[in-house]
């Protein structure tokens, strides 16, 4: 792995360390206060700041996730070179417009 993908895959990780907690802080508040999803999208709809919060956890996790699958799969599978880059670049960009659609729908109306 070059150090570019190394360093990225380490930086992504130390930013979704806080966001997953505020996360799961967000889910436990939710469902403590008995919370419909009705009631949580009122909330995060129009909202730049959750847009921005999801908006930057998608964009970590798919960098992330895309790096680590691109190491297993170069380990466990006979791809390499520009088909393994392929491979987890795609799988990147799949996971990045799952995301970013979520997103969308959690934050416009
Ligand atoms: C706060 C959240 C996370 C942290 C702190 C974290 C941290 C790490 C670390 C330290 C590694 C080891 C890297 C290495 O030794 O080369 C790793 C590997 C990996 N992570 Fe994460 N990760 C997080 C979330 C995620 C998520 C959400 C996904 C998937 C969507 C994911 C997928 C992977 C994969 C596929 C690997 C490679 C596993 C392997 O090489 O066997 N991680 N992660």
């Amino acid at each position: 792995m070059t150090l570019r993908l190394y360093l990225a895959q380490r930086i992504s990780a130390v930013v979704m360390l806080p966001l997953v907690l505020v996360h799961l802080g967000t889910i436990l508040y939710a469902v403590d206060a008995g919370l419909t999803a009705a009631e949580i999208l009122a909330r995060t709809r129009g909202s730049l700041f959750w847009g921005l919060f999801y908006g930057l956890f998608v964009a970590a996790a798919a960098v992330h996730a895309a790096i680590g699958l691109r190491g297993v799969l170069g380990e466990w599978t006979p791809l390499k070179g520009r088909a393994l880059d392929g491979a987890a670049l795609l799988f990147g960009l799949v996971l990045a417009g799952l995301g970013a659609r979520a997103v969308t729908a959690v934050v416009l109306a």
